[in-house]
């Protein structure tokens, strides 16, 4: 089948190149000469495990093409994917000039049937608006086509992207008109496995789906993270509530891990954008708007614990391991990294910081600065650092040296953001070890460890 996408960020870059991978013959649009040049060298400007050889194996096979041309990309695929930004407006609601801008390109160059596809998480009636707004291009131009417009929304996980496309739980479509389901049921029927995972519903529905979905998700996190500071104030220990709990089948162990806050290009974003939906029809969302807040405030708390501990930070150096907003990514929109380090500049500190992946994005994110140095290694990040700060769970961190540790820190001080070690471990070895919603323990050198009262 033809298929043509426009955008090629997370979404776009994955949804061609998964389509391409089962044979389909997909050609991907984006306004960015730079990035398209990358992309037709086979240069994925993404970190995404994967990604980048199934680019190349199906650039190389022909079966998919990268341009800035979309009068040719229009006119290529039968099915036209809207996979670029919906940034958040000054209000929180989601900006959606750049998806009417392509479905004003589509009608501006088509000249037969398109099925035109929503693929960028959109706020429901944003189909209404880009029919609205084919409909006036055709008009202007005095052509009249048929098209329809479907919203399909996507649910990847950064760093399991591909195989989230490949392998989905669910494809949700959502449509007007019986004969696009079925030209969507064929299009996805090589993801479609096992048993039928295509859920279709009408437009409106399926675009609140994704919404839905992040909106829930986002609750468990923020649930979880404002019962760790309960717990961190009560003297109990969330990690057993988080077992305790998680063995009910109906709550379940997922997504109920507690740490420094959630963050990423889709939740913060789509927590707000849905809150601000429902204030526009004159609904106050309550609970969505506290997810949020209690999100905000968590990404403080890692902070807290080390003001709390040091008093003054002007002049300390802290140890910093994890940049990205999650593991396997370069990505660091609204990473909990992000908050803690400005925290520390604000408070006179300098940060070492080291992640496997974001170096990069973080020097374009912040340049040259004094009170930032990027290391090469997660032990250079260390050395002659009063604390280590922990934001991110690669799993390189999981099972350190802590005797290395110890002797390249000034003091045997750890602020874990992420719960990856266990507290009487570390007190044993004589470590100060703050985690989220964990008793303090008072460090030993003799292999036991004394619980303290709480910690921040
Ligand atoms: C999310 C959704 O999972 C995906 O379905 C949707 O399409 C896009 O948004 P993503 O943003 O890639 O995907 O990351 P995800 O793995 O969901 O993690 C989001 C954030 O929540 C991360 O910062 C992560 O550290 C945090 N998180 C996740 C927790 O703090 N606790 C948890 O238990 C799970």
């Amino acid at each position: 089948m033809k298929i043509t996408i426009f955008g090629t960020g997370y979404v776009g870059l994955v949804t061609g190149t998964c389509f391409a991978e089962v044979g389909n013959d997909v050609v991907c649009v984006d306004v960015d000469a730079d990035k398209i040049e990358r992309l037709n060298k086979g240069e994925v400007p993404i970190y995404e495990p994967g990604l980048e050889e199934l680019v190349d194996r199906n650039r190389k096979a022909g079966r998919l093409r990268f341009t800035t041309d979309a009068k040719a990309g229009v006119e290529h695929g039968l099915f036209q994917f809207i996979a670029v930004g919906t940034p958040p407006d000054e209000d929180g609601s989601a900006d959606l000039q750049y998806v009417l801008a392509v479905a004003g390109t589509i009608a501006e160059h088509m000249s037969d049937y398109k099925v035109v596809v929503d693929k960028s998480t959109v706020p429901v009636g944003t189909a209404d608006k880009v029919r609205a707004r084919i409909a006036e291009v055709l008009a202007k131009r005095g052509a009249s086509l048929e098209f329809d417009v479907v919203s399909n929304p996507e649910f990847l996980k950064e760093g399991a992207a591909v195989n989230d496309f490949m392998k989905p739980d669910r494809i949700i479509v959502g449509t007007d008109n019986p004969r696009t389901t079925e030209l969507l049921r064929a299009l996805y029927a090589p993801f479609n496995r096992n048993h039928d995972r295509l859920i279709d519903m009408d437009i409106r529905s399926a675009e609140l789906t994704k919404y839905a979905a992040n909106a829930m998700l986002a609750t468990k996190i923020s649930f979880m993270n404002e019962l760790a500071n309960l717990a961190d104030r009560l003297g109990a220990d969330i990690e057993h509530v988080r077992i305790g709990i998680g063995s009910d089948p109906r709550i379940g162990y997922s997504f109920i891990y507690p740490g420094c806050g959630y963050g990423g290009s889709c939740f913060p974003k789509d927590v707000q954008a849905l809150a601000r939906t429902a204030s526009e029809v004159g609904y106050d969302a309550q609970l969505l708007q506290s997810v949020e807040d209690v999100n905000l405030r968590q990404k403080e708390v890692l902070f807290a614990k080390i003001k709390q501990h040091f008093g003054d930070l002007a002049g300390r150096r802290i140890a910093l391991w994890g940049l990205a907003f999650k593991p396997e990514t370069d990505d660091m929109r609204e990473a909990a990294s992000r908050r803690l380090m400005e925290a520390l500049w604000e408070a006179g500190a300098t940060v070492a910081a080291f992640d496997p992946e974001a170096m990069e994005e973080a020097s374009r994110i912040y340049g040259k600065r004094a009170d930032l140095q990027l290391c090469s290694s997660a032990e250079q990040a260390l050395e002659g650092a009063d604390a280590l700060a922990i934001v991110t769970e690669w799993s390189v961190f999981r099972s350190p040296d802590f005797a290395g540790m110890k002797q390249r820190l000034k003091q045997p001080v750890i602020f874990d953001g992420r719960n990856l070690y266990d507290p009487d471990r570390l007190a044993a070895q004589g470590f100060h070890y703050y985690a989220i919603g964990r008793p303090v323990q008072e460090p030993t050198s003799e292999g036991s460890s004394v619980r303290l009262a709480t910690g921040a």
